[in-house]
């Protein structure tokens, strides 16, 4: 196969879905992959060249047999996005050890072990690579509310990114991390109820203080993120590694 071969965690929603669309249009072979298989599958349907598997990315040994799968099949592997994640808002004192756990296994761990998967497969083809991670904004700032197990799992990918740009850099492999802001996901609706209601109100009030927090003034579309996705993923940011972009509207500048 000559197609170029990008396979995209979290794939059945969201900015996962986007992401693989937008890597699809621009000419890769895109594997969509989540732990919901049937919405992967809805989101492979959408691309001309695409497959769909199920992968839940808190399980190191389905990210690495998923991607010996892939590469015996294929014989290459370019790109891989470790972008599935969770949250759950609620306040700091409230949040249960098991809480803490679950968001650190799909958000932290998730994002290393599908990195470990990718990049051995990537270092043993011997062809360099590019891996991305869907970080966020709540990885810059921790002055978000009722975010915190979610903050310090993404505060980690920033970190983790760093440290394995700079170990595979000599593998021609450069990784690099999206920080997403105020993104319209099904994540994002989920947490518009729960903010309204530990601060008492209503979830448009919520919404409208999202776009005021925001200079370009509107929310973020799951399009606006997987732009810049494949910029990382092309040859115009073959000399950018280790970066943590910022892809929201101006919300938080560092
Ligand atoms: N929506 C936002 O405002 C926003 C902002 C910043 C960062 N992000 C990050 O962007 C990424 C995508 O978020 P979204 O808003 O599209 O969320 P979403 O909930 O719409 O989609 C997330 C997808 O990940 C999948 N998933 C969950 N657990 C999984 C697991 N264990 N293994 C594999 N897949 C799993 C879900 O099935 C779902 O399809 C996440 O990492 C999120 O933290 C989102």
């Amino acid at each position: 196969m000559n197609q170029p071969l990008a396979i995209v965690t979290g794939a059945g929603s969201g900015i996962g879905a986007a992401i693989a669309i937008e890597l699809g249009r621009r000419g890769f072979h895109v594997v969509a992959t989540d732990l919901d298989a049937a919405a992967a599958q809805v989101t492979a349907r959408a691309i001309a060249s695409a497959e769909a598997h199920p992968l839940d990315v808190t399980d190191a040994a389905a990210c690495d047999a998923l991607v010996a799968r892939l590469v015996d099949a294929h014989a290459r592997l370019d790109v891989w996005v470790s972008n599935a994640g969770i949250s759950k808002m609620q306040r700091f004192v409230d949040v249960a050890p098991a809480d803490l756990a679950r968001t650190f296994a799909v958000n932290t761990y998730g994002a290393f072990y599908g990195g470990q998967s990718a990049a051995r497969a990537m270092i043993a083809l011997g062809a360099g690579g590019c891996i991305i991670n869907t970080a966020s904004m709540a990885a810059k700032k921790g002055g978000v509310p009722f975010l915190a197990d979610y903050v310090a799992s993404k505060f980690a990918v920033l970190g983790l990114t760093q440290a394995m740009a700079y170990e595979l850099a000599p593998h021609g492999i450069r990784v690099n991390s999206v920080c997403p802001g105020f993104v319209a996901t099904p994540m994002q609706s989920r947490e518009l109820v729960w903010e309204a209601a530990l601060r008492g109100t209503a979830s448009e009030v919520v919404k409208q203080m999202w776009i005021d927090d925001t200079p370009l003034g509107r929310l973020q579309t799951p399009d606006d993120v997987a732009k810049v996705v494949a910029f990382l993923a092309s040859p115009d940011a073959e000399f950018l590694t280790g970066e943590s972009i910022s892809v929201n509207g101006g919300a938080f500048m560092d």
